[in-house]
């Protein structure tokens, strides 16, 4: 047992990451595409294949996504489901979501996804209830309006997950901050506080926090 963290080298990074996160050819190339013609700001592998592992771990069969981009942390979700799930994502980006569309469908995936494209507010209302989980990763000044949505949309026992809550650490900096690291900050106080939840962050990437809806 230890109370101290290990930091995690890229000595250690380079010898789990092919054990425990290996990329297939098809996210290697879609990482490539990110590379060329979009912003590198999907998931990284380790927290793709824990994203996999939660929606596993919950028997998921409906997950919804905010935040598409070219659909990396949507393969990683939509193959961990299976062929029985559903992934619901959404994107403003036509650019990003056709793109999306384009590599679920070279994933053989096309039959088990549906990329909303439009703003998130907008879509959100439109949605039914019921899904398993919900993973947040777009607007960071919205996510405590997606985290009221997803209070309707999630079923008990299900979970909502959220990337960037560390925001590169200003959340815990002095100031008042931007409007990301108030929404940021604002949405881990209330999954922190709020009854209907049962929450912890895991210190993957950029921070991912983990609520349980009660
Ligand atoms: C960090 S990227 C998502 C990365 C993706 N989850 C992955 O790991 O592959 C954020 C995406 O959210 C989209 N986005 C930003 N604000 C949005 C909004 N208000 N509604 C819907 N999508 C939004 C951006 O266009 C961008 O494609």
């Amino acid at each position: 047992m230890s109370t101290t963290a290990t930091t995690v080298t890229p000595e250690l990074q380079a010898y789990l990451a092919p054990l425990f996160w290996p990329e297939d050819r098809l996210l290697q190339e879609l990482a490539r595409d990110l590379a060329e013609r979009g912003p590198q700001i999907q998931v990284s592998a380790e927290e793709g294949r824990l994203l996999g592992m939660l929606v596993t771990l919950s028997g998921a069969r409906r997950v919804l996504e905010v935040g598409t981009l070219f659909g990396y942390s949507g393969v990683w979700m939509a193959r961990a489901m299976g062929p029985a799930g559903h992934l619901d994502t959404v994107e403003f980006s036509p650019v990003h979501a056709e793109a999306a569309r384009g590599w679920f469908d070279r994933a053989g995936l096309a039959d088990r996804v549906t990329v909303h494209q439009g703003p998130a507010l907008e879509v959100l209302p439109r949605l039914h209830a019921g899904y398993d989980l919900a993973f947040f990763d777009a607007a960071k000044s919205e996510y405590c309006d997606y985290l009221d949505h997803a209070l309707r949309l999630v079923r008990p026992g299900g979970l909502i997950l959220a990337d960037n809550v560390f925001w590169g650490g200003r959340v815990a900096a002095g100031g008042g901050g931007d409007a990301d690291v108030r929404g940021i900050r604002d949405y881990n106080a209330r999954i922190a506080t709020d009854p209907r939840l049962t929450s912890t962050v895991i210190p993957v990437g950029d921070g991912l926090s983990v609520s349980v809806v009660r």
